[in-house]
Order: C-alpha cells, then structure tokens, then sequence
C-alpha cells in the first residue's frame, strides 16, 4: 500500500505530534509515512518525541533570521526527504503565502478553537483559550484545516466541540480541549488528507 511522505512541523511540547505517533503506531493511518519532525525552536521538547519514534529530525531556528531564510532552510529539509505532506502541529510560526502555494491541500493545521471563532494573527496557543474565556463563550473546540494564505482560514477538514465550564482558567481548558478535540481530529483529518492525495495521484497517472 502506498503511504504519503509526512513532515510533522512544531515548536513546542508536541502532543499533537504525540497522538500522531500513537496513531499510527495503533494501525490507524495506513496511508500515512512520518518521515521528518521539523522544529522552529532547538529546546522543544517535540524533537524527543519525534527522536524516540525513530524518526529524522532536524531544527530550522526561526529566530535570527529573515521569515525568506528559515523557510529555505525548511524548504530545502522537505526536498531532501521527498515530503509529499505538512502538518503543523503547534507551528507558531505564519508561512508565507509563496510557502503555502507550494502545497496547495497538502498543509494542514490544528488550531484549538471552532474557526473562524478566535483564529488568524495573535491567536495561537494559550491566548486562543485566554480569548474564548474573556469572551464567556459555553462550548469551544478545535479544528483541523487546510493551509492557505489567509491565517487560519483555509477550508475545514474537520471539527469537535467541547464544553467550557464553570471555572475554567485558560491551561485547564487547553488540556480539556487538547484530550477531547485535538488529539482526536488531527490524526482523523491526517489520514483522510492523505487518500485524498493518494486519489488525486492516482487520477493523474491514469490519464
Ligand atoms: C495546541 O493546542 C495547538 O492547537 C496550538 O498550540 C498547541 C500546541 O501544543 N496551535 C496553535 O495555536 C496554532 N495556531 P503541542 O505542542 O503540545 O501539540
């Protein structure tokens, strides 16, 4: 069975890169091959992860250099290893819209809040659940989309709600959306983008 060449992109704890490996390691994403974990930050603590599972990884710092630069170096790793699809999995960096158009409907992002509800520039990490509480939303989630070259806004692949409740302070609803959403809907969403460029390839070698 063919597999799609995946890079896992991140910047920090990586539990989402986490639950990737624990999928696939479960048999659930057989169209699927986690051949790079990139990471913008040298102290992330996703590297180990990435490390234990035995897969390549490999650091473009994004600090000290241009936004032209560190995609390069990021560009440059994916050609190397023939990367075929990108996940971005806690990437706290925004890729240029000449990045995203390299990959059109072969970058997906997770983002843990119901888009289009606190999403795009600034809404990132803690502050996206900082920003459902401020504004006393009862149900949140997350989202698992398509990179374009609007932040946050490409097509959705999939979603999941989850309640807010009654004192809920912004790191114990990031857990609670990260368990009941996030970890759930990014491998769900991995293996159906994969099929999708599998059939597209398949399609194109046919004609
Ligand atoms: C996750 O909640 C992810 O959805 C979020 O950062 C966290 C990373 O955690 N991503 C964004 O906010 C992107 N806009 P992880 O490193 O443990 O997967």
């Amino acid at each position: 069975m063919s597999k799609v060449k995946t890079a896992v992109l991140v910047s920090g704890g990586g539990t989402n890169l986490q639950a990737l490996l624990d999928a696939e390691a479960k048999g659930m994403l057989p169209h699927v091959q986690f051949c790079a974990v990139i990471s913008s930050r040298p102290d992330a603590y996703a590297l180990v992860r990435g490390e234990n599972a035995g897969i390549p990884v490999f650091v473009a710092e994004r600090k000290g250099k241009s936004q032209e630069a560190f995609e390069q170096e990021i560009l440059s790793y994916l050609k190397k290893q023939s990367i075929q699809m990108i996940i971005l999995a806690g990437f706290m960096s925004i890729l240029s819209e000449d990045f995203v158009k390299r990959y059109p409907r072969r970058i997906l992002n997770v983002h843990p809040a119901l888009l289009p509800s606190f999403g795009g520039k600034g809404y990132y990490g803690l502050h996206v659940h900082e920003a459902a509480l401020a504004r006393g939303v009862k149900v949140t989630g997350a989202t698992v989309h398509y990179v374009n070259e609007i932040a946050d806004g490409g097509e959705i692949i999939l979603q999941k709600a989850v309640d807010v409740l009654p004192g809920d302070t912004p790191e114990i609803l990031q857990r609670r959306v990260m368990e009941q959403a996030e970890w759930i809907i990014l491998p769900q969403a991995t293996e159906i983008a994969a099929i999708e460029i599998l059939s597209v390839g398949k399609v194109k070698s046919e004609k």
